[in-house]
């Protein structure tokens, strides 16, 4: 029989991490010779072209596209047998190397699949671990001159079983490859722990360096020195020390030996270990004491400085206050041999009972999970796209990101700390296909163990980071527990974060999480867990507010429970960006199924609340609003005092600009700055509105304030000015009633009205182009099985009266149910058309998407301008965000950027909705606010089509003007919208009115 080929799981060759970042002495991005080619054995025949690294094949190649999966693995194999089928990408490149007495160290940044170097022909390592960097010491092979270099990329390996993350699956080179020139004697890693005492808001810097070349001297005549904050502070490396042995008894007898141990010795030592006092009678002897609590001595080849009572300012994701430390080796003559820096933050992360702080604080994660996706490179992601990225999650507020599920570039946790976020670091291993074994398969314990490990020994130096995840949905294993207790002995200064140990049961799992971190609760889950007092730990969701397509509905109810209920601190959005790819380059994003990749499981993962190519959706303005530093939390319109809350848990206000204005019906009445004593963090303040403003809430056409939130200077992420959120107020108004009519409109046959500027009449609507939520398998057909989708007209009665026209029709749905509309039609004016609509659905109807009418208009309408909620689209439980105000947007821009098409573009609280265009002008009045929609597309072209793109170009107007309609809720993972938030009558009445001019 064949061994079983275990790649992935051993590393030849492979050198330890380290938290050392070093310049490339020879960069090796670029141009390489490139092959891909089916099995090794067709290496000989390979085509030969050229790519760029770092790159993915799969990005470019046709004869190997993106596959998504999300559980399954894309092969049948089962673990660690790799498939048969496995393209190798084979790069090669020949590089000049000039050592000059120097290690070559070939550094690949991430190769995604398994990687195998030769240098000169030579077998020169393996790596298997995609997320992490793999560096080699190539010297032996490397000669003066010109080297052959070579790295095999196997797409699988036995490790791939650790990969199987709910994404893409891609192969390549995907982040930056070279060689470092460094001395023998050099630094092998460096520990820099940066604590802040919250009691006295002092710093501490312990530094502890390793040399390994330097681990077997007597005489290592090297020293460590950390520069910081200008001063310096040496130590030098320990010398190797002989292993303790015991010492001989004397056999002379010609002197009198000197007592060299006190008595007891051995019960001294086990004495001081239990911790026990040390009896009178052994004290007696000199040093005795000092014997027992003796300390060993540094390890060889390691120093150790640590600086204390330091006057730092604390980092926090809201202050990201950073400082430099060098840390130099020296020889004892002063000359520099190697150098590494690093930019620390002075902070503390622990957990008390039920809350996880920060300094001493307990902060509330309004945190995402973000994956590497660019739509151009897949998994490539250069540093402006990262710049780009973390500025649009500042911008809205957010203040954490786990990496699901795999480790970043460290480029990235550069920016994290920098910008300031709180990062939960996650291990690359799911083993999702196979959760239910493989953390207990003992052929992976050492692999699982080794990527927590490495992840830990590469990032620890980063402030950001305040959670160690040991990664995503692997069941729970034995190696998840051997993994914590490492981290926990090597790295302790952050808690252990793993969904998995708490699964089916939050109180369970302790030996693997620290924290409670589920996935997608429902909202009595939550209530319940905060309720239950045997609960020790904090509560920190690592996935909710699920985004896929429109969704995220709930976000607010979700904040309701976390800033009111103990124990329950927050989490992370599923998820930032979409999953959707753009290979061709042609602006057309493609997703799961798009590249012949069909055996995918669940809807496509377009789940951001930015789509891939980062345009912000609703949800993501909605998070933003949710999220923002400052709240109103009471407003008197009579008084005039608005009280508001800063939500920060660090910062008071003085970093932002706060402006009050007032909304009317033709627009804004008054916008005037707050001038307010900064607020400290977490304090309440009531101020009295400037008397502009206070003047302008009592102009009879104000509708609302607005407490508008923007920084007021500059930061690496937003200019000074950029809006952070905008709190709505609304005013008490009374609704403006619907003139009576004098007349009666000219109707056909079906009790339709008809002018020039309609395309349809209005005419009742109940179906929605479904969501990706109202698809969810818990909900089970509900909306397919109630038939709304059609309704044809099975009887219409016209009856004429004097100032008015009423209209009986009935409705037969797909499934035979009868609906029934009756309506009222009456003129007020000339094409000005006043409707009294009652609707009755069948029996037994207990939940819906809409209930309203909808009519398209002619070419020629181009602005739609509202008095309602907005500017951004919003429904019943997704619109914590929007601001009652008259908005105006072009109709093309009514649509959120969806995708796959589906329900979009709704506006709810709407009282007033005015078309405009070439072709004239169509004004729709209501009193009780509606939900409003106008687009291009109807609902059944929404549902038709599978892309945005694929929509066809339309240039009519199709208007939704709803009574009731559903919310979102995240019912596809998490909880559907709430009852209050789904229509659940079956009778409605209401009165709105249509206006056409040409
Ligand atoms: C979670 C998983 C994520 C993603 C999400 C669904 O269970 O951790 O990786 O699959 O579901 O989109």
């Amino acid at each position: 029989m064949t061994p079983i080929d275990t790649s992935g799981l051993v590393h030849s060759f492979r050198l330890p991490i380290s938290t050392i970042r070093r310049h490339f002495d020879i960069e090796l991005d670029g141009t390489w010779s490139f092959a891909l080619v089916p099995h090794e054995g067709a290496l000989d025949d390979a085509q030969w072209g050229e790519v760029q690294a770092p790159s993915l094949w799969t990005m470019s190649r046709p004869d190997d596209r993106p596959h998504y999966t999300n559980v399954p693995m894309p092969f049948d194999e089962v673990p660690p047998v790799i498939p048969a089928t496995n393209p190798i990408g084979v790069y090669r490149r020949t590089v000049t190397i000039e050592r000059g007495g120097k290690r070559a160290i070939l550094h690949i940044g991430s190769a995604e699949g398994h990687l195998r170097v030769y240098v000169n022909g030579a077998f020169a390592g393996t790596s298997g671990d995609s997320h992490l960097a793999a560096e080699f010491d190539i010297t032996e092979w490397v000669v003066e001159g010109a080297n052959d270099i070579e790295l095999r990329v196997a797409k699988w390996s036995s490790a791939s079983y650790l990969e199987d993350q709910d994404q893409f699956w891609h192969a390549g080179l995907s982040r930056s490859l070279g060689i470092f020139l460094l001395p023998e004697t050099r630094l092998s890693d460096v520990v820099v722990i940066a604590d802040l005492d919250p009691g006295t808001g002092r710093g501490s810097l312990a530094v502890r360096a390793r040399v390994d070349a330097l681990a077997g001297s007597e005489d290592p005549r090297h020293e460590i020195v950390v520069t910081f904050l200008g001063e310096t502070h040496s130590a030098e490396i320990a010398r190797r020390v002989a292993a303790p042995t015991l010492p001989p008894p004397s056999r002379d007898r010609s002197v009198k030996p000197q007592q060299r141990f006190p008595d007891d010795m051995m019960d001294l030592l086990s004495i001081n270990a239990a911790g026990g006092d040390i009896p009178p009678e052994l004290r007696a002897i000199p040093n005795a004491a000092a014997f027992a609590v003796g300390r060993p001595s540094e390890p060889a080849g390691t120093a150790h400085i640590a600086l204390g009572d330091l006057r730092v300012d604390a980092w926090s994701a809201e202050r990201p206050a950073l400082y430099d430390v060098r840390v130099e080796l020296r020889t004892v003559d002063g000359v520099v041999v190697d150098a590494a820096t690093y930019r620390v933050g002075f902070r503390r992360v622990e957990i008390a009972g039920r809350d996880l702080l920060v300094n001493g604080v307990r902060v509330l994660i309004q945190g995402v999970n973000r994956h590497d996706l660019d739509p151009a490179t897949g998994r490539v992601i250069s540093v402006n796209r990262m710049r780009q990225e973390l500025s649009l999650l500042k911008r809205a507020n957010v203040n954490a990101i786990r990496t699901s599920h795999y480790p970043n570039d460290p480029a990235f946790l550069d920016l994290c700390d920098e910008y300031g976020f709180y990062v939960v670091d996650e291990a690359d291993i799911e083993g999702h296909a196979f959760a239910s074994t493989i953390a207990n398969d003992p052929r992976y314990l050492t692999e699982i163990v080794d990527r927590v490990a490495r992840m830990v020994q590469r990032d620890r130096n980063h402030a950001s980071v305040i959670l160690w995840s040991l990664g995503n949905e692997t069941g729970y294993g034995a190696a998840h527990d051997a993994a914590a207790a490492w981290v926990r002995h090597a790295e302790p200064s952050r808690p252990v974060h793993y969904e998995g140990a708490i699964s089916t049961d939050w109180h369970g799992g302790r030996a693997a999480t620290d924290i409670v971190c589920p996935m997608y609760p429902s909202f009595a889950a939550l209530e319940a867990f905060s309720r239950d007092a045997a609960v020790d730990r904090p509560l920190i969701l690592c996935e909710y507010a699920y985004s896929q397509g429109n969704g995220t509905g709930g976000l607010a109810e979700y904040w309701r429970l976390f800033e009111t209920m103990p124990g329950l601190q927050g989490g992370f959005i599923w998820e930032f960006t979409d999953h959707a790819l753009d290979p061709e380059g042609d602006g057309r994003l493609r997703y799961a199924g798009d590249f012949g990749d069909h055996d995918f499981n669940v809807a496509t993962p377009l789940n951001g609340i930015v789509a891939a190519d980062l345009a912000p959706k609703a949800a993501y303005f909605e998070m933003r609003g949710v999220f923002s530093p400052v709240r109103v939390t009471s407003f008197d319109a009579a008084s005039g005092r608005v009280t508001l809350r800063n939500r920060q848990a660090f910062a008071d206000t003085s970093g932002l600009a706060l402006e009050v204005r007032v909304e009317g019906e033709d627009g804004m009445l008054a916008n005037v700055p707050i001038d307010v004593v900064p607020i400290v963090a977490g304090a309440t303040a009531t101020v009295a509105l400037p008397d502009a403003a206070l003047r302008a809430t009592r102009d009879p056409r104000a509708i609302a304030v607005t407490v508008r939130v923007a920084l007021a200077e500059d930061t690496a992420w937003g200019a000074a000015g950029t809006e952070l959120a905008l709190e709505s107020e609304p005013l008490d108004r009374t609704p403006r009633p619907l003139p009576a009519p004098v007349g009666a409109p000219a109707l056909d046959a079906s009790g339709d009205i008809a002018d020039a500027l309609l395309v349809a009449p209005p005419r009742l609507s109940l179906w929605r182009a479904l969501t990706d939520h109202d698809m969810a398998f818990a909900l089970d057909n509900r909306f397919v099985r109630s038939g709304f989708f059609r309704l044809d007209l099975d009887d219409a009665f016209v009856e004429t009266r004097e100032n008015g026209v009423t209209v009986e029709l009935r409705y037969v749905s797909a499934f035979g149910d009868i609906v029934r509309h009756t309506r009222r039609i009456g003129i007020v004016g000339e094409r000005d058309y006043v409707f009294d609509e009652h609707i009755e659905l069948p029996e037994g109807t207990q939940d819906g998407l809409r209930v309203g009418v909808e009519l398209a208009l002619v070419p020629g309408f181009e602005d739609a301008s509202w008095v309602g909620l907005g500017p951004w689209e919003n429904y019943p439980d997704r619109r914590a965000s929007a601001v009652l105000a008259r908005h105006t947007l072009p109709i093309h821009e009514m649509a959120d950027p969806q995708l796959r098409p589906q329900e979009t573009g709704t506006r709810g609280g709407v009282t007033e909705l005015v078309l405009t265009g070439s072709a004239g002008r169509a004004l729709i009045r209501s009193e009780v606010p509606l939900h409003a929609s106008a687009l291009r597309h109807s609902v059944e072209q929404l549902e038709s089509a599978s892309h945005s793109w694929d929509l066809p170009a339309s240039d009519l107007t199709h208007v939704h003007l709803d009574v009731a309609h559903r919310g979102l809720g995240t019912g596809l993972l998490g909880p559907d919208t709430r009852v209050e938030h789904r229509p659940t009558g079956s009778v409605y009445r209401w009165s709105w009115r249509l206006t056409l001019e040409s």
